[in-house]
């Protein structure tokens, strides 16, 4: 692939000053990722191929009125057969970093441990790998991004069962020694709380085996789901599996809206302790659910972790990782305004604006401010230095990963202003990297913030969940109406391969 000369230096209107690079002499420190990521699901296509069993979001995509524009991932990308295309057009960007996941159901069609595995997804996987470091990108490999295998969601309700940590171990074990050596960063789990909470299978009501009580769906996943992280990076660890590990976390910490109110500083509390703490907190400094959660929700709701338990649990992380797209401004009721509040399956599970407007595709615009008044979700780069200030202090750990942050546009529907329906020259999403990725050098060079990787989600434009094709957060176009699937650079791909170029050390 020759890269086509890029179009000139764009820097942000509505936030940085001018059309030139505003820190030039600031570097990111030496062997920072400049990384892209990707998930299964969302770009291999091929979904019955070579031996694949289908995942829960192969079922939940054909389930009518599921997915916004009614399309599945059955094609998709497919990445499937085009990585080494792909892998050649992130190198040509000097991307040196593709995070991507290996679906389980390649490896285990059936789900459970005393079921076969497919070779054949194996040795995918094993060029997939390989591809890679021939190219010098160095891969990230995510075993769970969601696609449970959907035999074991209607043999006992996937996550809500314990019987899935020892299935999950033995497809992590499996997949840690087919790799060990080729692979140095893992990750267990991406985003745990979205998808046990929101956009994993269970509101979708799935057929659940007898018994499973919808309404505890959440917890009980949250807790089989730390217990199958804990006991994966026990194996990695006893496995002397070379390398380091950890979970992808989502999301932010809110912002008090009236900086002197208890109320807002303790809604701002209450947020992060249901939404980063749940995992972040056991793992990272107590073992054990944030006290917030235990006060809130009876152990009928929220099992409680046994000492032995919360011991297996702390410290199974070799880094922090944080999908850290945007903040907001938290106030408390009764202004109306907190996020987080709403009934979902529980009337203490919270529910925020967030979730609902990710669906319906309003959210992700730039904005000057976060501002709970708005009906838009906003990007917030003027947040991000205090955001990873917060992370650092709440959830010390030697090394950070900015392991997604991103920007969509609709690419059908409706929706104002008109004037982001630009496609390829993507000056909004352009402007979202350009001021996060500066502030990200002041966090680093100012605030002493250990972070040594930043990854934009996504390498291309793929299937976004519910939203399916129509919400595309790729740097690179995909032209889904061509049979080749073509792709093409958008200004964002151009803008990051400069600014990194710029700021990266040898
Ligand atoms: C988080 C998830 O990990 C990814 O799958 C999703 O597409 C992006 N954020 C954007 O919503």
């Amino acid at each position: 692939v020759v890269l086509p000369s890029p179009p000139p230096a764009l820097y942000p209107s509505f936030y940085s000053p001018g059309p030139k690079d505003i820190l030039p002499d600031l570097k990111f420190p030496k062997g920072f990722i400049f990384g892209v990521d990707t998930a299964a699901y969302q770009v291999e296509g091929a979904t019955k191929e070579e031996g694949k069993g289908p995942s829960i979001w192969d079922w939940v995509s054909r389930q009518p009125g599921a997915i916004a524009d009614n399309s599945t991932a059955d094609v998709v990308d497919l990445h499937y057969y085009l990585y080494k295309e792909d892998i050649a057009r992130i190198a040509a960007l000097g991307v040196n970093t593709h995070s991507f996941s290996i679906s389980w159901p390649r490896i285990f069609p059936f789900g459970t441990a005393d079921s076969p595995v497919n070779q054949q997804g194996l040795d995918h996987y094993a060029d997939v790998i390989d591809s890679h470091l021939k190219a010098n990108i160095t891969p990230v490999v995510t075993l769970f991004h969601w696609d449970t295998p959907l035999a074991l969601e209607v043999y006992y309700g996937g996550f809500t069962s314990p019987n899935i940590t020892d299935d999950f171990l033995n497809y992590a074990k499996t997949v840690f020694t087919a790799y060990n050596g080729s692979v140095h960063t893992w990750y267990t789990f991406n985003e745990p709380r979205v998808f046990c909470g929101q956009v994993g299978s269970y509101p979708f009501n799935l057929t659940y085996a007898p018994g499973v009580n919808i309404s505890t769906a959440p917890y009980q996943c949250s807790y089989n789901l730390l217990k199958a992280h804990a006991g994966a990076v026990k194996a990695f660890r006893e496995m002397k599996i070379t390398g380091e590990i950890a979970f992808k976390s989502d999301d932010y910490i809110g912002i008090p809206w009236r900086a002197n109110s208890t109320d807002d500083v303790a809604a701002v509390e209450r947020h992060a302790a249901f939404q980063i703490g749940v995992f972040a907190d056991p793992v990272f400094t107590t073992g054990d659910w944030p006290q917030i959660l235990k006060d809130t929700l009876s152990p009928e709701y929220l099992p409680r972790l046994t000492e032995e338990e919360q011991k297996d649990i702390l410290g199974t992380a070799d880094f922090f990782a944080i999908d850290a797209y945007r903040t907001f401004y938290i106030a408390a009721p009764p202004d109306g305004l907190s996020v987080c509040i709403n009934n979902s399956s529980h009337p203490d599970w919270p529910t925020c604006n967030l979730e609902t407007q990710y669906d319906s595709n309003a959210g992700w615009a730039v904005g000057p401010a976060a501002d709970p008044l708005s009906d838009w979700l906003q990007a917030t780069p003027q947040f991000l230095r205090d955001s990873f200030s917060e992370y650092h202090r709440r959830w010390p750990s030697p090394k950070i990963y900015f392991s997604e942050f991103g920007f969509a546009e609709p690419f059908e529907g409706v929706r104002t202003p008109p004037e982001i329906y630009h496609i390829t020259e993507d000056v909004d999403r352009t402007n979202y990297y350009m001021t996060y990725l500066g502030e990200l050098l002041l966090s680093i060079h100012e605030d002493g913030i250990p972070v040594q990787g930043a990854f934009a989600w996504a390498m291309l434009d793929n299937a976004e969940w519910n939203s399916g094709l129509s919400s595309r957060f790729g740097i690179q176009f995909v032209n889904y109406s061509t049979p080749t699937l073509e792709r093409t650079y958008k200004r964002s791909a151009f803008a990051l391969s400069e600014f990194f170029k710029a700021h990266l050390q040898d």
